[in-house]
């Protein structure tokens, strides 16, 4: 099986968890574009809910999969959010932000009561750190922020090249990521966090730091589609 196979499969099955009437929050990637491409499949059939997109591509794919959406300004919460993530550790501890949208999503997790992960299991892994963490940062004064980010790394005992994400393709190749909150995202590679919590509170901390792609606490279950079938992980 492919591994887009296998993200339309984790798909389908947190879509198990949909029921009607549920206010959604829908994630952003390629595993969290299959759920939007199936939610529409079942909005077709009858099902009525209602989401908040966390990115504009996201938007644009559930208004052309026919999924009504609404702002977190119009309700108040959410009942479930399905996304997908870079990397999930034992405890359910994820970096997210490889799409650059962890700022929306870690806003519309946190507006959740539940969040399912939905991945192909090779996002599974014993510590966080492979995958580059992003940072979402504020351009202006950005030498001060990441002066002040090497900091916070060497305090939680992690180090590794630090570099502002460029775009990938169409007529921005090249240039600098913007999100849509109109930010820049730096990507570091660090390896190994050995204490996803402690690195996540020092960045939070800073001030030119907008968001990082650390999601603690907020995933409730994980469904992880691999070669021997799917597997689902409570928190
Ligand atoms: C976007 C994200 C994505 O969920 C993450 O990058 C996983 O993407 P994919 O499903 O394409 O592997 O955090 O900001």
């Amino acid at each position: 099986m492919t591994m887009d196979q296998l993200k339309r499969q984790a798909a389908a099955r947190a879509l198990e968890e949909v029921r009607d009437g549920m206010q959604l929050g829908l994630g952003t990637g390629s595993t969290a574009k299959h759920f939007v491409e199936l939610l529409g499949e079942r909005v077709a059939a009858g099902l009525k809910v209602i989401g908040v997109p966390t990115s504009e591509a996201t938007r644009a794919d559930a208004e052309r999969c026919g999924v009504k959406l609404t702002t977190l300004d119009e309700i108040d919460h959410l009942d479930l959010t399905i996304d997908g993530a870079d990397e999930i550790d034992p405890e359910l501890n994820l970096i997210k932000g490889g799409g650059g949208a962890l700022l929306r999503e870690k806003i519309v997790a946190a507006a959740s009561d539940r969040m399912i992960v939905i991945a192909d299991d090779s996002k599974w892994v014993p510590t966080l750190g492979k995958f580059p963490l992003p940072i979402e940062v504020i351009p202006f004064g950005l030498g001060a922020t990441r002066r002040a980010i090497e900091k916070a790394f060497a305090e939680c005992g992690v180090s590794g090249q630090m570099a502002v994400r460029k775009a990938k393709g169409g007529d921005k190749d090249g240039h600098v990521f913007v999100t849509d909150g109109g930010h820049w995202i730096v990507d570091a590679q660090l390896g190994r966090i050995t204490d996803p919590p402690g690195l996540a509170k020092a960045l939070s901390a800073i001030p030119g730091v907008v968001e990082h792609g650390l999601f603690i606490g907020f995933a409730s279950s994980a469904v992880l589609a691999g070669g021997g079938g799917i597997r689902v992980i409570e928190r």
